[in-house]
């Protein structure tokens, strides 16, 4: 999704903001674009490319933006197509130029309004009319801060902007509401940005800026005030650099490397949330445990990857805590009629805590009267971590692959950590043996990488096919919705995944030898079931690609191919199966030859609705 980089300091900063958008690239764009003020000049230029960031750096090197004050966007096309007229940075009069992260919905009629008074418009973009709305406003006299804060009085929707003035070369202001936006500190210069990985390479302190925010940054200041327009006061934070670095190493690919970080990941979600066996209560806040206490219900809202998750927990809160829990994803939640059950306790899940989505259903969740808001995630200091009651981290370190991996592992462990806390309260007797299980879990994982040449081999299978279906029944039917997704989402086959059960009902009717069946069946009390629908694909000439462990006790022969995985505790399958699923959609991507971290048409980080 678009990112934002921005710059004022004593030095050249484009190169700054260059390398800021290639460490924003994995949030997928489809153009680009970087605005500068030239102190020899006097004046504000840009340069805008369609495609990659390395395009626009193509483009630099003809066309070279030096100066000390400056920003840049990669664009993923909402409104208008991605075409250079509507990458961003966008400029009025030659004179403001600006980049904007969200959505303005009232667009259109602002649009009518500057038109009518004789303003032009060159893209199709919502963002254009904004950068019309602070010229006109400047150039009716206001300050460039009154003028930013008499538009975004204007606008409906998400934003995060940041602006800049040919005739206030001196300073950048920025701005947000909805989507994310973070100042750099550094010494002398200062920066901003939609996501800290973009500026790691100047600084490691930031001041996450708050809903209606506006801040005026120059070289050596930064002043921000409130929505209401008063002063505030904003921590400066360390960075905390979780595990793994955002480098690929020795890897071809960053989801590879962040497959191969799972054993590790795993170990870290599980440091220093255990003490004698037990799950410390504490590591989801410091009132926790009251409201623990009160849980009747669980609401749990996501999206994609981690909606998927959610859907694995809800099995384990009801048998292990024996309490209710439902699950929904945050786009189809936030705009329903809800009704919330005293006792209610609400969690979303996210790897960046920035989804739209997601964000919105806790805002419209914060109306009603749940009991309380936990966040599972993986950004610390995100938006739906500083707006929650209670949060667990899922420490997987930064993820840059688009489709989602060690994120995904990394939530199920918390989520686990999570219903085993829930399940205590319902007199659960055994959550020492499952700690020990999941205490396991890193070394299982291991195991399962090991079999990596033969999930190699096996993707050969499926590089000429154009549909697939995964099976699987239980918690495991997540997993193989899980598993579909990555395949689809990199190797752009299509894939959708049923509980096995349901075959009969409909999907059987598809099953042909050009139909590959992926079919997840750990030793579970549903494996004799699943083995079962199984034949009824064998039956009809499909052809089978089973994951399973030694209890399946099936013969592999031209019909099926069998990868054995280890045998896990039944409750701990979910996390390992989703492995070697994990392995499959890259192998098939990597045959393929597709853009396996930054799928076409896929953003890692959804911040507009
Ligand atoms: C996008 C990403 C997915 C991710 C989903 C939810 O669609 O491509 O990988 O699962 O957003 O993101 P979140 O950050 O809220 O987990």
């Amino acid at each position: 999704m678009c990112g934002i980089v921005g710059a004022i300091a004593g030095r050249n900063i484009s190169a700054i903001l260059l390398e800021g958008l290639k460490r924003l690239e994995y949030r997928g764009y489809d153009s680009a674009g970087m605005a500068v003020y030239s102190a020899e000049t006097e004046l504000l230029d840009h340069v805008k490319r369609v495609g990659k960031v390395a395009e626009l750096e193509a483009g630099l090197e003809e066309h070279p933006l030096p100066g000390h004050l400056g920003i840049a966007h990669t664009r993923w096309a909402t409104h208008g197509k991605p075409e250079a007229r509507n990458a961003h940075p966008h400029l009025s009069s030659d004179r403001i130029a600006i980049v904007h992260n969200g959505i303005i919905e009232n667009y259109v009629a602002l649009k009518e309004e500057l038109i009518a008074e004789g303003y032009t418009f060159i893209s199709d973009t919502d963002t254009e009319v904004v950068t019309h709305l602070i010229y006109r406003a400047v150039a009716k006299g206001s300050s460039l801060e009154q003028a930013l804060r008499e538009t975004v009085e204007r606008l409906e929707g998400a934003y995060a902007l940041a602006v800049i003035d040919q005739q206030q070369p001196d300073r950048m202001l920025a701005t947000r509401m909805g989507s994310p936006l973070v100042i750099g500190v550094g010494i002398e210069e200062n920066f901003i940005a939609s996501d800290p990985l973009a500026l790691l390479q100047v600084t490691d302190r930031f001041i996450y800026l708050e809903e209606g925010d506006l801040a005026l940054i120059s070289q050596g200041q930064i002043a921000i005030e409130d929505g209401s327009g008063n002063l505030a006061v904003r921590e400066i934070k360390q960075f905390e650099h979780g595990h793994g670095t955002a480098d690929k190493g020795e890897y071809r690919h960053y989801m590879l490397k962040e497959i191969y970080e799972q054993p590790a990941v795993i170990t870290n979600v599980l440091e220093g949330r255990i003490h004698q066996g037990q799950v410390l209560e504490q590591i989801f806040g410091s009132n926790a445990s009251e409201l623990f206490d009160q849980v009747k219900m669980v609401q749990i809202v996501a999206c994609g990857t981690s909606y998927n998750a959610g859907v694995v927990a809800r099995y384990w809160i009801e048998k292990l805590a024996g309490i209710p829990c439902m699950v929904e994803v945050a786009s189809e939640f936030r705009y329903r009629a809800t009704v919330c059950m005293p006792g209610t306790l609400f969690i979303t899940i996210s790897q960046s805590g920035e989804t739209a989505d997601t964000l919105s259903a806790l805002r419209e969740a914060k109306e009603q009267d749940y009991l309380g808001f936990l966040s599972i995630c993986n950004v610390p200091g995100s938006s739906l971590v500083r707006e929650s009651d209670l949060s667990l981290m899922t420490n997987a370190g930064p993820e840059i692959g688009v489709a989602s991996t060690k994120a995904f592992t990394s939530q199920l462990v918390a989520l686990m950590l999570t219903a085993l806390i829930l399940a205590r309260r319902n007199g659960y007797a055994e959550e020492e043996q499952m700690v020990a299980n999941l205490q396991q879990l890193s070394a299982l994982c291991e195991q399962v990488l090991a079999l990596d040449p033969a999930i190699q081999k096996m993707a050969e299978h499926f590089v000429d096919k154009h549909h697939t279906l995964f099976l699987g029944r239980g918690t495991i039917y997540p997993v193989a919705v899980e598993g579909a997704l990555k395949l689809k989402e990199i190797s752009y086959i299509h894939a959708e995944a049923y509980p096995a059960g349901e075959l009969k009902h409909g999907p059987l009717a598809l099953v042909d030898e050009d139909m590959p069946i992926v079919a997840v069946a750990p030793n579970n009390s549903l494996l004799e079931k699943l083995l079962a629908n199984l034949e009824e694909v064998r039956a009809r000439g499909g052809k089978l690609f089973l994951f399973a462990d030694s209890k399946a006790q099936v013969k592999p022969g031209d019909d099926l191919e069998l990868i054995t995985l280890p045998d896990v505790p039944t409750v701990m399958a979910p996390i390992i199966y989703s492995i070697p699923l994990q392995l499959l959609a890259y192998y098939v991507a990597v045959l393929k030859g597709t853009d396996v971290d930054q799928p076409r048409n896929l953003a890692k980080s959804v911040t507009v609705e």
